[in-house]
């Protein structure tokens, strides 16, 4: 779906979440989203607390897991992904502490397996994702699955694209500090979500939304994967939009 702004389209998927999580609490269940994090996503976040704040949606019936977290990371560093989905989402609404799930980038590293194994086993215990945001990235990665991951691809640690190190150097003053692996839900999880909401912005991402859309399914670009989700929409802007 083609927006003509990022802003519109942004609110756009918040409305498509909000309306589920109203939809469970009228049948008294859960909702499970999955949730990314990255610049992109930020609008919808700013959008669904407003929703709170002003019309009253509740988290109360919410349940999150994040996509991923660099390894290894302190969850209250400055670029750590639980301080920004606490910063941008988790803080203004009225989710309960342990309804939110983000990838531990504390763990010994021969805790990480296993503790991947949990988090996979918690959302399959709850029947799976209902909806799951994503971004993307340059090179066609989704949560942190890189080119060259598998369909079966389970949660696990990852060691990052240089592209990808490349792209967040500047959040991380400089390549040298930035990570160089991380924690990221599987591509077989990912696939398994109900519905897949995938947002890009700008024309920056035009040419991997075209790969993504209209390219083979390969694993050189992870997102491709989705054509054949029986649910997943591509939420765009007319800058993302330009090479389709
Ligand atoms: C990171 C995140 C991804 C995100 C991607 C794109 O790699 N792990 O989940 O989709 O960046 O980031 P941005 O939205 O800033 O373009």
């Amino acid at each position: 779906v083609i927006f003509e702004t990022s802003e519109v389209a942004s609110k756009a998927a918040a409305l498509e979440i909000a309306t589920l999580i109203k939809k469970k609490q009228d049948a008294n269940e859960m909702c499970v989203l999955g949730l990314a994090t990255g610049s992109t996503p930020k609008r919808l976040y700013a959008e669904l607390v407003r929703l709170h704040r002003e019309e009253g949606l509740s988290f109360k019936n919410v349940i999150t897991f994040n996509l991923d977290e660099y390894y290894p990371m302190e969850p209250d560093a400055i670029h750590s992904y639980v301080r920004f989905m606490k910063e941008l989402l988790f803080n203004h609404v009225d989710i309960a502490p342990e309804n939110y799930h983000i990838p531990d980038g504390t763990l010994a590293k021969e805790d990480i397996a296993d503790y991947c194994k949990e988090y996979e086993a918690k959302i399959d215990a709850l029947g799976g994702i209902d909806l799951q945001i994503l971004g993307i990235g340059g090179n066609g990665h989704i949560g942190f699955n890189e080119s060259g991951s598998l369909p079966n691809s389970k949660t696990r640690l990852v060691a990052l694209d240089h592209i990808t190190r490349v792209a967040a150097s500047s959040d991380f003053q400089g390549l040298n500090n930035t990570p160089k692996t991380a924690i990221t839900l599987g591509i077989k999880q990912i696939m398994q979500a109900k519905q897949v909401l995938l947002m890009a912005w700008g024309e920056g991402k035009s040419s991997i939304i075209r790969e993504s859309v209209e390219g083979p399914i390969t694993e050189k670009v992870p997102a491709s994967y989705l054509q054949e989700h029986p649910n997943s929409i591509f939420i765009l802007d007319q800058g993302s939009s330009s090479q389709l």
